[in-house]
């Protein structure tokens, strides 16, 4: 047994470098579904379909915790992946309740009533089914108050990195934010709210500005997955075996790609 990460496609391996690095124990089994990427604009029914589909591959490879290292999939689908569909003997977790946590000053699981919070006026970055499922604005009301969220779906980002296309992927971050900048001229705080969005957060930082603090949602997820991992030995499973990559895409290609963004050899094997 190990714990799964889920993914549409490469922009979980910002969370599974975190993960790893944090827990260099633990075994990981990695799942892209590159051949139904991008996600984000996907409609919610058709998210979940997809996303179950995966998680029950995770399951054949022993993985009883998978983990959603995708937005997109937590935001339109976790909700009612854990609320009708998960067996009790298994769990799915997510990836923005650890990012509000930290944004609200929380430590991890306090469910206590929301609280008024230092920062105010937060800029979301995000895919457009994302941005269109609220889940974020839903997570933050149940832990702060007063807090304002100006939302940017930045439609064809995930595209520009999927496809390697790291100077059209440049150019969208900074018109992303200027867009979000003329609805919300002074975010005290920004969401890089989709797992690929990281491999470029310098840009994203360049183009905010040094007043704003951008969250960095793979380090995040390490941390409350570390925890989570301590209060529940039983979902740790075998360590120290080798992690193991898995794509419903082209393998040669995925590999090649994820082999660029980790600066290290990766081989993903096929679905
Ligand atoms: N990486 C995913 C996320 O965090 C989704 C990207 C996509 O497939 O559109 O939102």
């Amino acid at each position: 047994m190990a714990v799964g990460i889920f993914d549409s496609g490469l922009g979980g391996l910002t969370v599974f470098s975190a993960v790893e690095k944090k827990m260099p124990d633990q075994s990981f089994v990695y799942l892209g579904d590159n051949l139904n990427a991008p996600y984000g604009v996907r409609d919610a029914s058709n998210v979940f379909d997809l996303t179950t589909k995966c998680i029950e591959r995770l399951w054949d490879e022993g993985c009883d915790l998978v983990v959603l290292a995708c937005n997109t999939a937590s935001a339109a689908a976790l909700k009612k992946i854990q609320e009708e569909w998960v067996p009790k003997n298994k769990r799915v977790l997510g990836v923005f309740v650890p990012l509000i946590e930290s944004l609200t000053n929380r430590s991890w699981g306090d469910n206590s009533p929301p609280k008024e919070v230092k920062i105010q006026n937060v800029a979301l970055f995000a895919t457009p089914s994302t941005v269109a499922s609220r889940a974020f604005q839903r997570e933050l009301a149940y832990r702060a108050i007063g807090v304002d969220v100006e939302s940017q779906a930045c439609g064809g980002l995930v595209d520009a990195i999927e496809d390697g296309d790291l100077i059209l992927a440049d150019a969208l971050v900074r018109s992303h934010v200027e867009a979000l900048k003329r609805k919300m001229p002074n975010p005290q705080a920004a969401i890089l709210g989709c797992t690929h969005y990281p491999l470029l957060e310098n840009i994203f930082k360049e183009a905010l500005g040094p007043s704003v603090e951008v969250f960095s949602q793979a380090n995040l997820v390490a941390a409350s997955l570390s925890d989570y991992l301590l209060r529940h030995p039983e979902m740790v499973g075998e360590i120290k075996a080798k992690n193991v990559f898995i794509t419903t895409g082209d393998p040669v290609i995925v590999s090649a790609r994820a082999t660029q963004f980790l600066k290290r050899p990766v081989k993903f094997k096929p679905a």
